[in-house]
């Protein structure tokens, strides 16, 4: 990925240009070998943490390095799940991480602030498991203990309502403007599928009989809540911010439940052409699909431009296995592949 390279640039970037970031771009801080953000102090992070959060790093610098690490995560599950998609998660150097049409509060940047939110609360949960911060350690009440006569449940588990506590005093929000209720339901969502936990177990019995399971809870991986995120994405929700109560209210006013939807204020650009003031790449040259029913269907990602087929070879080797025990190979002539591009 061209990940480890950007991220250096991003800070160098904003040290010296002194542009405000947001913590989004603690994703991309360095190149995130752990150590590095953890060795980092506070006030390297001015450009990237706002006040509140500044002060809430200097109380707190194990859990904004947990925050920094799973908002990676969340990157990193926001460009595999939206590869193939026209908005492909592509981030950039400087002040705006994802770009500028961000600021316009799309369903994009729903996505961005379910995902990342997500990614840092799963990793403070995991670390709280881990017993690597000081404010937390596993879950040993609640549903711990013996459920029945061959269930047992003592494992660690995941306190999810205390990583959300955590992750809820880093994103406090005094604040009562549009992006920032908007902003608030998303990080909500992403918060809410994380704490979809999941019973795992294991047969702790006699020569695994399976008589004693042992058992603990768990949260989705980092995957699997950006699968969730997209599809999210496709049933997100336009709204107005009420001015008189800040309630969300659809547009749509046939929707009465957004509780656990994306929402957004502004639609979408096309993402069809290149707009570079807006961090908007274009699809010209994106390779695509020449199957209709792929999300990366030429049709879909060329915008009605067309595409170009190019037929390619490439050498081909056969190989077989020899009894015992090597695998041997040869070149076999040429295979032909086909390739789609957008004019
Ligand atoms: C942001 O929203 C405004 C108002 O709807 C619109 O005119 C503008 O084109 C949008 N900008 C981008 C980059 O989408
Ligand atoms: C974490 O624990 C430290 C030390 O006890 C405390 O100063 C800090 O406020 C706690 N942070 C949170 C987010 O609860
Ligand atoms: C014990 O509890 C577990 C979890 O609720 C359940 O799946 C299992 O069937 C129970 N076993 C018995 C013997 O009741
Ligand atoms: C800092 O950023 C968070 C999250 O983006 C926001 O909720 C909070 O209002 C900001 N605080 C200040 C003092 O701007
Ligand atoms: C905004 O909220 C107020 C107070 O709850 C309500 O009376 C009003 O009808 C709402 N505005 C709209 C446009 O729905
Ligand atoms: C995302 O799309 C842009 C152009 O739209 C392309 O340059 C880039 O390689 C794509 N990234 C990935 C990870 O596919
Ligand atoms: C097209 O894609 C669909 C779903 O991804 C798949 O089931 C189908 O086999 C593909 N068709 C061709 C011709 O590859």
């Amino acid at each position: 990925m061209a990940f480890t390279s950007l991220a250096t640039a991003v800070c160098l970037l904003m040290v010296f240009n002194g542009c405000l970031a947001s913590w989004w771009s603690l994703g991309v801080y360095n190149d995130l070998s752990e150590r590095v953000v953890d060795s980092t102090p506070c006030e390297s992070l001015t450009n990237i943490l706002n006040s509140s959060q500044q002060t809430f790093c200097n109380y707190n610098r194990k859990i904004v390095n947990s925050i920094a690490i799973g908002t990676r995560r969340g990157i990193v599950a926001c460009q595999q799940n939206f590869a193939n998609w026209r908005w492909n998660c592509t981030t950039f150097t400087g002040e705006n991480l994802f770009g500028a049409f961000v600021k316009n509060n799309t369903r994009e940047t729903a996505v961005i602030n379910a995902l990342l939110t997500a990614g840092a609360e799963r990793q403070i949960a995991l670390d709280c498991r881990d017993e690597k911060l000081p404010n937390c350690t596993c879950q040993i009440n609640g549903d711990n203990g013996v459920v029945n006569s061959t269930f047992f449940l003592y494992e660690c588990s995941f306190d999810i309502a205390k990583a959300h506590d955590i992750m809820s005093k880093f994103l406090e929000t005094p604040s009562n403007d549009d992006t920032a209720i908007i902003a608030e339901h998303n990080h909500n969502v992403g918060s809410n599928l994380v704490g979809q936990r999941y019973r795992k177990c294991r047969c702790t019995g006699f020569s695994g009989s399976c008589s004693v399971q042992t058992c603990y809870f768990a949260s989705p991986d980092i995957d699997t809540i950006g699968q969730r995120v997209r599809e999210k994405y496709g049933s997100s929700v336009e709204v107005t911010v009420n001015a008189s109560n800040s309630a969300l209210q659809p547009v749509v006013q046939t929707i009465n439940n957004h509780d656990n939807e994306l929402v957004y204020l502004k639609r979408s650009p096309t993402f069809c052409n290149q707009d570079t003031t807006y961090g908007i790449l274009g699809t010209v040259g994106r390779q695509c699909s020449n199957n209709l029913s792929d999300p990366d269907s030429c049709d879909i990602i060329c915008c009605g431009r067309g595409h170009i087929t190019v037929t390619a070879t490439q050498p081909k080797q056969c190989c077989s296995f020899i009894y015992c025990c090597r695998i041997e190979c040869q070149d076999c002539g040429e295979e032909t592949f086909t390739e789609y591009f957008c004019k």
